[in-house]
């Protein structure tokens, strides 16, 4: 665990961290500083546990900040580099950009959107999705973006909760030489939907959809739209996004950010752990979907005015060599992407990157898992070929930025393999037990952080009490990240996955609960007991308990079923790797299924406490059929 590398890339700069460990809210307001606010803050820092408003009465806009700044130095700069699946390219400077956006902004005002109103984004990886976003936060609109990976009951209940009165899709996206209905998956989602008022469709797979009363063409608005949108002066607290993700309830949370706080934490871990530069090419293989792309796609670049790659689709598609190809033709210079992709590049083997001109990186970045030490030393040696420090960036949905992670803008540090190091500058994150003490070093333990920081999420949306509950009862001091780590005698932290009922499948995120409940909704099940379990690429795969209804018999017909429900219940990715049909599932007496258990059982760790079990002869039959799997397991394994 303790292996270092030593990697002479970064800066000396011993001023910040000093300063930020003095006084990290004052340090806060002179990152701020380095933002446009149409008027200043009074307040620093309102935190009224667990609620925490930064820069109290400051005026600001996530668009102005990421466009109008850039274009007023040099609106020529090249902004998104695109390519599509299919090999289409677009190019899109910071002037073009910004002038898309305000006739966006000025489409959404035409239909009525106003500041406050919620707008659904369900886009494939096209600019028309940055466009989306920056047009939302022009006017003060909040998106609310679902992944066009998702299915249309995913989508339903998204649309439902946050009331979206808009919605932004496009006729279908492109991913493994298949078109994804992204329309259609619409049109069966809201259908019942009265608050739903538009539907806005950009062709870009240009394949047949039907057009519904609500329905609106993108390109026909647009081009009605006048040039220029003002910016809408808005709140440094006013909500800029709502984003759901999965927790340990059926119901995805939909994670409330504002826009002042969050976008001075971006500012700030974009330039630090990048080390951006007026030159570089920077490729972040996120999907908007998900907050990387949010903030590490979208706001924390526009605001550097960075050059980036952005490519829809599969990034072994059309062949595994796809990733390579755009790096060598974009000439990528910062690449940032996940622990599953890298395994997936490493089981095609050395040749495919040594075949390619990979001379122009000079920083990798990794997020979303931990990363074995394995992958680790490959992505260091044959794709940085020793030239490229690693960042290992780890941060959730609900921090909206970084906040463990090497800083090579701002100073050189040894690397370990497989360790995320330390947190970044202004951020106190630590290693505790159930009752909160700080552990020593070398002992597992609850990742928390300790102060309030700009990035931090403003509640759940309509959900105080939720947030209270999920972040903030564990400990009521410190919020509670649902994941386990060590911190090592040199205080860099290795982070161990969660600690709670959450999967991270092939980097995405997803609950057990809601897997369930999907299982649950068909007709012939009875209970579902969801679990993760080590898979060599994706990190973690899904196997699911089943226990059928009475009179419901066990058959191949019926799970092919069962598996096509869950696609089309949650999403293709929630798809398990296997199913199990079982007599009962392990539960206390109180009734609740001992997931606990299921997982020790899966990973090979001792069972402990079972006294509350209501009957012993489940966990057998679990047990049995994980001695089965445990040789699989092992073989496939990555160390
Ligand atoms: C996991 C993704 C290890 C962690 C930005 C966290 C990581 C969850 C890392 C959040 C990392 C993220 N090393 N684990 N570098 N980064 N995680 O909300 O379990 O999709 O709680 O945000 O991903 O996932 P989310």
């Amino acid at each position: 665990m303790d292996e270092a590398y030593s990697i002479g890339l970064g800066n000396n700069d011993t001023i910040t961290r000093k300063r930020a460990s003095q006084d990290y809210i004052k340090f806060w307001e002179e990152e701020a500083s380095k933002l446009h606010w149409f008027e200043k803050w009074d307040k620093i820092l309102d935190w009224n546990p667990p609620f925490a408003k930064w820069f109290v009465n400051g005026k600001i806009n996530a668009s102005y900040n990421a466009l109008d700044i850039v274009v007023q130095k040099n609106p020529q700069k090249n902004a998104l580099l695109w390519e599509g699946e299919n090999g289409e390219r677009r190019t899109l400077t910071y002037g073009e950009l910004l002038n898309y956006v305000c006739k966006a902004a000025n489409s959404l005002k035409s239909i009525g959107v106003k500041k406050g109103d919620r707008v659904t984004i369900y886009l494939p990886m096209i600019p028309e999705l940055v466009v989306s976003l920056l047009a939302c936060a022009r006017i003060g609109a909040i998106h609310t973006v679902i992944f066009s990976g998702f299915s249309s009951q995913s989508i339903r209940d998204r649309i439902y909760d946050s009331k979206s009165k808009v919605i932004i899709t496009a006729d279908g996206g492109f991913r493994h030489g298949t078109v994804v209905k992204l329309k259609q998956a619409i049109d069966e989602a809201i259908s019942d939907f009265d608050f739903v008022e538009n539907v806005l469709v950009y062709a870009h797979a240009k394949i047949p959809i039907t057009l519904g009363k609500k329905d609106k063409i993108w390109a026909d608005l647009i081009n009605n739209a006048s040039e220029y949108c003002e910016p809408e002066k808005l709140d440094s607290v006013h909500p800029l996004y709502i984003l759901y993700t999965s927790g340990t309830t059926g119901k995805p949370k939909g994670v409330l950010h504002g826009t002042g706080g969050y976008l001075v934490h971006l500012y700030s871990t974009f330039k630090w752990v990048f080390d951006i530069r007026e030159s570089d090419i920077y490729f972040c293989t996120a999907d908007i979907g998900w907050v990387t792309g949010h903030s590490y796609v979208v706001y924390g670049p526009l605001m550097h005015g960075a050059t980036q790659v952005m490519y829809e689709g599969a990034l072994v598609f059309p062949t595994p060599a796809r990733i390579w190809d755009l790096i060598e033709r974009y000439k990528v210079t910062i690449l940032y992407t996940t622990p599953t992709a890298l395994r997936m590049f490493m089981k095609y083997g050395d040749s495919l990157p040594n075949s390619k001109d990979l001379s122009s990186l000079r920083l990798l970045g990794t997020v979303g898992e931990p990363i074995n030490p394995k992958v680790w030393k490959w992505y260091f040696q044959v794709i940085g070929k020793i030239n490229c420090p690693i960042v290992d960036t780890w941060w959730q949905t609900e921090t909206g930025g970084m906040m463990i992670s090497p800083v090579p803008g701002l100073e050189t540090i040894s690397l370990k393999p497989g360790s995320a190091t330390m947190s970044l500058p202004g951020i106190s994150v630590d290693v505790v037990d159930e009752n909160g003490n700080t552990l020593p070093s070398g002992t597992k333990g609850y990742l928390v952080v300790k102060n309030p920081w700009p990035g931090m999420l403003l509640s759940l949306w309509e959900d105080d009490e939720k947030y209270k509950t999920v972040y903030w009862s564990k400990y009521k001091t410190m919020y509670y990240s649902g994941d386990y780590a060590i911190k090592d005698k040199d205080g860099y932290f290795w982070m161990l996955g969660r600690a709670d009922d959450v999967l991270k499948v092939a980097g995405h995120r997803l609950g057990t609960a809601e897997i369930e409940s999907g299982f649950v909704s068909h007709k012939s099940i009875a209970e579902a007991a969801a679990c993760g379990i080590p898979h060599d690429v994706k990190g973690e795969s899904i196997i699911v308990f089943l226990v059928l209804k009475e009179g419901v018999t066990p058959s191949k017909q019926l799970e092919d079923e069962l598996i096509q429900h869950i696609r089309k219940m949650v999403s293709p990715i929630a798809t398990p790797v296997q199913l199990y049909i079982v007599s009962k599932l392990p539960k206390t007496r109180s009734g609740k299924i001992m997931r606990r258990l299921l997982k020790a059982v899966a990973n090979n760790e001792n069972i402990g406490d079972v006294s509350t079990l209501e009957d012993e002869s489940a966990v057998d039959e679990i047990q049995a059929i994980f001695n089965e799997l445990r040789q699989t397991i092992q073989r496939n394994q990555i160390k």
